[in-house]
């Protein structure tokens, strides 16, 4: 058999996936385009419901193309939609993973967050997003020797949802305590779950911390992480294994509380790093991009993602902090700082991120 060249496969795949865009019934016609040309929909997930989750956040569950591979409880995937003419992508953790291969994400609305606005908005039921292959190392511990310890702040209880729930769906084999923060009430997701589950398995406990509201209920309780705080929810902290997920100073916190103290300590921030004060990051370098030989001034106070895209370009881009290697670029010469290390790099040929990258000097790029 001859194989099609790949130009045709590309054409063939556009023309189904335009039709399929426009046509329905949807499902169905997503079923025969998907056998018309395989692996169409691999990259592709339709928004099969919508519900709202907390004040600001909405549940979307989605149903990923057969050629997707999958997903565990605690890694992200990058989500994609066209908004006024451009794709724009970030990375969300699954909430949950169902056994018939349908996924849910629950977004927050972000200040200025284009995708998240569309998502909680405007995204219809129906609609095609692009989905990625998941990525990212926080997963449930392979040994179940020890009890958990989940500590969540803002969004940081997406991936530890879903982990909750794998525990759940198995009768909670393991002890867990899941301390989750939100600054007001309305804004914390899943609590009428959450509470069942602690109402109904004996090996479960959650704590709902409130920033900026009273607590009222007997499992609510009040302030930001702190070594008394994490004494009175959890005094056997020294028998857990914790893992942690938020902010990127709620993270360092909890690291600084929690990983001399327990049996391991795991953790992932979805904000970068806050640059430290002694570090430069005045004025502005020359960086030359030497597939199209465009130099650009860039300032040196913000990653070279955000540099470029303020600039006008649109690198390819994922989770925006430092973990599915999707901004990945060549380095020809110049210094660079990593913006979650603090260490500067001046070798003249390697490869950096992006998103957690920032220029020290004037720099040549393989873009
Ligand atoms: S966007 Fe994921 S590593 Fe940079």
């Amino acid at each position: 058999m001859t194989a099609r060249p790949r130009s045709a496969r590309r054409l063939a795949r556009g023309l189904v996936r335009r039709v399929a865009d426009v046509m329905a019934p949807p499902q169905a016609l997503a079923f025969w385009a998907d056998r018309l040309v395989p692996g169409m929909d691999a990259g592709r997930a339709r928004v099969l419901e919508r519900r709202r989750a907390s004040a600001d956040a909405v549940t979307l569950v989605l149903q990923p193309g057969r050629g997707w591979g999958g997903c565990r409880p605690g890694r992200h995937v990058s989500i994609g939609a066209e908004i006024e003419g451009r794709r724009v992508r970030r990375s969300y953790s699954p909430t949950a993973i169902r056994a018939d291969g349908r996924i849910e994400i629950t977004v927050k609305r972000v200040a200025g967050g284009k995708l998240s606005a569309f998502l909680c908005d405007d995204v219809a039921v129906g609609a095609w997003l692009d989905i990625g292959p998941a990525f990212g190392e926080m997963t449930l511990p392979a040994q179940r020797d020890a009890p958990l310890l989940f500590l969540a702040a803002g969004s940081g209880i997406t991936p530890l949802m879903s982990m909750t729930r794998a525990l759940a769906e198995r009768g909670m084999p393991v002890r867990l305590t899941l301390l989750v923060w939100a600054r007001r009430r309305d804004e914390l997701c899943f609590v009428d779950e959450l509470r069942g589950f602690a109402r109904d398995m004996p090996g479960f406990d959650v704590r709902f911390m409130l920033t900026g509201d009273t607590a009222t209920e007997d499992d609510e309780g009040i302030g930001r992480i702190d070594a008394a705080l994490l004494a009175k929810h959890v005094p056997d902290i020294e028998t857990r294994r914790v893992l942690a997920c938020g902010p990127n100073d709620f993270v360092d916190v909890a690291r600084r509380l929690a990983a001399s103290q327990a049996l391991a300590f795991d953790s992932e921030a979805f904000t970068p790093p806050r640059i430290a004060d002694d570090i430069d990051t005045s004025g502005s370098v020359q960086v030359t991009l030497a597939a199209s030989q465009r130099v650009l001034t860039l300032p040196r106070s913000s990653s070279l993602l955000e540099a470029l895209e303020a600039a006008g370009l649109a690198p390819a881009h994922g989770c925006r902090m430092g973990i599915c290697n999707t901004c990945a670029c060549g380095k020809r010469s110049g210094s660079t700082r990593h913006l979650h290390t603090g260490a500067l790099e001046h070798e003249p040929v390697t490869a950096l991120r992006l998103c957690v990258t920032r220029a020290a000097s004037d720099l040549v790029l393989d873009l």
